[in-house]
């Protein structure tokens, strides 16, 4: 029986996510494409990542940025062809990189041929292939958004996003009425074997896996997700028979419910799923901060955030999905506005990728959150972005014109590049030893050098307490055992460890050396203010 219910090559993944419109531009229209990242493989192969998920890259009209796919087994043109693809796929493999598509299970584009005969007012086959109700004068439906009035066909239909991203029929889990068809019904039938056809044809062609978009929201009126949960457990059962190495991960933020249930591999911190998440880096101080004992996260220089609000969230689905699956802490992702370094200086930034890549799951990082990205506020939104627009501007590379992303005049980018004169790029980090992308790679060097560090390494919190610094944890396996401690704020922190904590002399492997002293029968912890150390014990 294998150990762990994941592939092995998961445990020292760490992921990489790339938004592919704004990584590289091959070809110089100002858009970032398949063959830039394939250009860039180089660089991403020396962070020491050995995932990459890459945002939809499927043909789309791109009203919402391709999470509105027309054909889902073609590459957009503005990326390139299915063959780019397979080279991307093909080279990154040879280099022990594994490339992971984006999924959009739940909706596509109104533009999509499925949607636009299931729009036609006689039956055809695609006539139950999305949610549909049964008049065009309905305007409402409880806990559902509708939109009325767009088709001949005389009904309306449901949409999961944006308007223009009608709901693929999965069914509903109780119908009440008798446009809601059940699971089983004929159309919902069809859509999932529609599905299957979809991940089998990227799978075939070399990708490993799919990071599945809004994955929760398949069936309908499915408070308990049972229904949705049994569908992805049928695709997991799929995937172990025939897709062994392939991982899903979900867009769905309560792995209690998408690992422990519906049987994916992996599921996300995600800010508005868990708030646990969100008190760590993610909390923003209003005007009452001071007297608002949760205004503040714990990675905070003025030490006012507290762990265990973090903790108590995270150990609840921890202990609900170990040894069934990962829990993905991410450094940000295409959605999420600030970017993790929002006026934090480097030594923050170190400590928080000290912490992020220590911890058990698959750690991911956002494209350019290695060097320190900052988002641009106040862009213009671009292809349904919104706020979200300033978190996905062009990767920095260098000093060159766009930051070297793209030899298009800078007006016809995709998005503009941050224009501020100290933006960090790669090319000036590369070579200063202590940059924060330096700091990057060894930690995640040191990482995969430990199997005490690996994803499925056992996680122990040592010392986590209300209003106190640091906060400590152990990690171990295969009878290598690892000390964490991190102290966010300016001021030091000390702690007494009890004298079990260590069974030997602690070798410093990261960060603040001569951290751990004997005193009494135990250890004495002392950390400098910002900063972290790990040790093995
Ligand atoms: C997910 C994506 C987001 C997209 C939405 C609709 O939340 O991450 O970017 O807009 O789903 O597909
Ligand atoms: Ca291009």
């Amino acid at each position: 029986m294998k150990k762990n219910a994941t592939p092995a090559w998961l445990e020292d993944a760490v992921f990489y996510e790339i938004y592919p419109q704004s990584f590289y531009d091959s070809n110089g229209d100002g858009i970032g494409d398949l063959l830039g990242i394939l250009q860039k493989l180089d660089y991403i192969q020396s962070l020491g990542v050995n995932a990459l998920w890459l945002n939809p890259c499927f043909e789309s009209p791109f009203q919402d940025a391709g999470y509105d796919v027309s054909d889902y087994y073609k590459i957009a043109p503005r990326y390139g062809t299915n063959e780019d693809a397979k080279r991307l796929f093909d080279e990154a493999r040879r280099r022990g990189i594994r490339v992971l598509l984006d999924l959009v299970p739940g909706h596509t584009s109104i533009e999509h041929a499925w949607f636009k005969a299931s729009c036609l007012p006689g039956r055809n086959e695609y006539t139950d292939w999305f949610v549909w109700t049964d008049s065009g004068w309905k305007w409402e439906v409880p806990g559902m958004r509708v939109v009325s009035g767009y088709a001949d066909r005389d009904g309306s239909y449901i949409t999961n996003f944006f308007y223009f991203q009608p709901a693929l029929n999965y069914g509903f889990a109780h119908p009440e009425e008798a446009w809601q068809q059940p699971v089983d019904a004929p159309g919902p039938q069809r859509v999932r074997q529609e599905l299957r056809n979809i991940m089998k044809f990227w799978l075939d062609l070399g990708c490993s896996g799919f990071r599945v978009d809004m994955a929760g929201s398949l069936v309908k009126k499915d408070w308990r997700s049972r229904e949705t949960a049994a569908l992805w457990r049928e695709m997991r059962a799929w995937f172990d028979k025939e897709y062994p190495d392939a991982v899903l991960i979900s867009e769905w933020g309560y792995p209690t419910t998408s690992i422990g249930e519906a049987g994916f591999h992996m599921d996300f911190t995600l800010p508005f799923a868990m708030p646990g998440y969100t008190s760590l880096l993610r909390k923003d101080s209003g005007p009452d901060a001071a007297r608002d004992p949760y205004a503040f996260p714990f990675f905070d220089r003025g030490g006012r955030g507290n762990i265990l609000e973090f903790l108590d969230d995270y150990l609840f689905h921890y202990r609900n999905t170990v040894g069934k699956g990962l829990i993905c802490l991410i450094t940000g992702n295409h959605d999420i506005n600030p970017r993790l370094n929002r006026g934090r200086t480097p030594a923050e930034l170190e400590l928080i990728y000290l912490f992020f890549l220590t911890m058990p799951g698959a750690p991911f990082i956002y494209y350019g959150d290695e060097i320190g990205m900052r988002t641009l506020n106040g862009l213009p939104s671009k292809e349904g972005g919104f706020n979200r627009t300033g978190s996905r501007t062009p990767m920095q590379w260098s000093q060159d014109p766009n930051a070297g992303f793209s030899s298009a005049p800078a007006e016809e980018l995709y998005l503009p590049v941050d224009p501020a004169a100290d933006r960090p790029t790669v090319a000036a980090e590369e070579s200063d030893p202590a940059s924060l992308l330096n700091r990057v790679r060894a930690l995640i060097a040191l990482r995969k050098q430990h199997p005490a560090l690996c994803a499925t390494g056992e996680f122990e919190v040592v010392y986590a307490e209300s209003g106190r610094l640091p906060f400590v944890f152990k990690r171990s396996q295969d009878g290598e055992s690892i000390l964490v401690a991190v102290n966010p704020a300016e001021r030091p922190a000390e702690v007494l460890l009890p004298a079990g904590t260590l069974s030997g002399t602690p070798q410093t492997l990261y960060g603040v050396v001569g951290a751990l002293a004997r005193q009494g029968e135990g250890w004495k912890l002392v950390l400098p203010g910002v900063s972290g150390g790990v040790y093995s014990i």
